[in-house]
């Protein structure tokens, strides 16, 4: 995992000067740190490539980063937790991405998987990253927390509602509850009327975000936590047992 402020550096690079480009270690570093992400459900068979971005139809970045899955109940929540942990490597390495939701690709997807999502990056330097806190703009904790939080646990939550969503439509909702909490889906967003793929497709990969953003900022916390994940039985409510 990256470290935890990485979290509060990222933002969505769509502007690169084009005198940096990615070197060939950092293409190797990249490819060998997918082999060190974490799924959220391991059962799902998933595939990262690295293409150049002529390739796609991306209108910026040197690179497109082409996630694909088996189509498996959560497969979409699967690749926002471990597309979002590459988000966070590129933006602690200096290599500014973006989930590009508008993009698709000609490359074929591997047998028995589906094209998911791109996500664009390409060098960029320490400085085009956020350094401030007041530069995201994101909802209040008081519009998706119901419950009781304090210490720890509410300094975790506070951090967690900085995760990307397509958007920026944040469509997750966190119920406390004594010694638990309760992370469901609540897609409302606006603009699901001009795209039509926000409730059922992007904001699935950005429930997955946000757990990846949720259980980065708990442990950095110091809040320990057991995970219980609905999908295979239909469900999308994500609980977490506190210790
Ligand atoms: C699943 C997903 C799809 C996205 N698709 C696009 C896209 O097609 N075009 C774009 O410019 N940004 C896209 N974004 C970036 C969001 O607009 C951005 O994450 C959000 O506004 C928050 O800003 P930040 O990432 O700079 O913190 C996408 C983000 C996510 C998580």
């Amino acid at each position: 995992m990256s470290s935890y402020e990485t979290l509060f550096k990222r933002k969505s690079m769509r502007k690169f000067d084009k005198s940096l480009s990615v070197s060939e270690k950092e293409l190797a570093d990249l490819n060998a740190f997918f082999e060190k992400c974490v799924p959220l459900l391991p059962d799902i068979a998933t595939d990262f490539r690295i293409v150049k971005r002529e390739q796609t139809d991306c209108r910026w970045g040197e690179y497109a980063l082409l996630f694909f899955s088996e189509k498996k109940e959560g497969y979409l929540e699967n690749i926002g937790y471990m597309g979002e942990q590459l988000d966070l490597y590129l933006a602690e390495h200096n290599l500014g991405a973006c989930w590009y939701g508008m993009a698709s690709c000609k490359e074929k997807a591997s047998e028995g998987m589906d094209f998911v999502i791109v996500m664009s990056f390409g060098k960029s330097r320490e400085e085009d990253f956020r350094s401030d806190r007041g530069e995201f703009s994101r909802k209040d904790l008081s519009k998706t927390l119901e419950g009781e939080a304090s210490g720890a646990l509410l300094g975790a939550l506070e951090d967690a509602r900085f995760a990307p969503s397509a958007c920026n439509s944040q469509p997750w909702h966190v119920t406390a509850r004594e010694g638990s909490l309760t992370v469901s889906r609540h897609s409302d967003s606006p603009l699901a009327k001009v795209v039509k793929k926000i409730p059922n497709y992007f904001n699935r990969i950005d429930m997955g975000i946000y757990l990846c953003f949720l259980e980065a900022a708990l442990t950095a916390h110091g809040v320990s936590f057991d995970r219980t994940l609905p999908y295979e039985k239909g469900g999308k409510d994500v609980t977490y047992r506190l210790d």
